[in-house]
């Protein structure tokens, strides 16, 4: 292990979006980064001034049991892990609507890829956290408490991740947060409001800060929405 590096983090869906500006936040505290996204030209592209540093890039779908093995073994090799962000997460089936127009297959696509993917995740990097006494962050959404018309396959997967990381965090001891970002500008947020004017959303590089402050902080495991975090303090107003 690099002696210089302090702490080893892995951000699901680090492309771009939140994802990108947690690798880049975590990068530039000294952190090594395994992180990864389905898209291999975005993935390269939007970090290539990261990978000369402490960035491994690998591109996959982490709903794929073989490249969430690829993840595992990155991770071992740097030697455990402090900081597991689940954030790879889509909203399903575009534009979005109501359930009575999903198709079963598509509900459970869109349960399994967010909420079952990532936490099939977590619990292959179990031992990898316990070595370090790491933090597991599941991102999640007002959707998983509130119900909107048309948001009820992504709401429900991002209750169903918000359950499993904490009751993660309530078996192993380790800190485990779901933490609602709020709206962000992002490629994911316009495809849920294609058309409309998404530029009064704050960038998700406002974000980002307070997700880590709430790491540094490490208060009990449950469920923080982003907006009641400092980003200096990182406790709950
Ligand atoms: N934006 C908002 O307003 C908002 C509000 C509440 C919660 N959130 C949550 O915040 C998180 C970040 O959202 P965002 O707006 O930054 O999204 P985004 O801009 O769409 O970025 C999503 C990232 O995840 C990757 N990804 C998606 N599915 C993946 C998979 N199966 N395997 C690996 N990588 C995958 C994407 O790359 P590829 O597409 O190339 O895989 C991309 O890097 C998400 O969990 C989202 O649900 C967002």
């Amino acid at each position: 292990m690099n002696p210089d590096i302090k702490k080893n983090a892995l951000v699901t869906g680090g492309s771009e979006g939140l994802g990108l500006e947690l690798v880049r936040l975590l990068v530039g505290s000294g952190w090594q980064v395994v992180t990864d996204a389905r898209t291999p030209e975005r993935l390269a592209g939007n970090l290539a001034d990261l990978l000369r540093e402490r960035v491994v890039a690998l591109p996959g779908d982490v709903a794929d049991a073989g490249h969430r093995a690829e993840l595992v073994g990155a991770v071992d090799r740097l030697g455990g892990l402090d900081l597991l962000v689940l954030n790879a997460s889509t909203l399903g089936p575009l534009p979005m609507r109501p359930l009575r127009d999903l198709t079963a297959e598509q509900l459970g696509e869109t349960i399994r890829g967010t909420a079952g993917a990532n936490a099939a995740l977590m619990i292959e990097l179990a031992d990898q956290l316990l070595r370090r006494d790491g933090a597991v962050v599941g991102i999640s959404s007002d959707a998983a408490v509130e119900h909107y018309e048309t948001w009820g396959a992504y709401g429900a997967a991002k209750a169903a991740l918000d359950h499993l990381v904490q009751t993660f965090g309530a078996e192993t001891g380790l800190a485990a947060y779901a933490v609602d970002p709020g709206d962000m500008r992002t490629r994911m947020h316009q495809d849920a409001f294609p058309g409309q004017d998404i530029s009064d959303r704050p960038l998700p590089a406002t974000v980002a800060p307070r997700v880590l402050a709430l790491v540094e902080q490490r208060p009990a495991t449950g469920r923080y929405r982003a907006a009641d975090l400092h980003a200096s303090a990182g406790v709950p107003a």
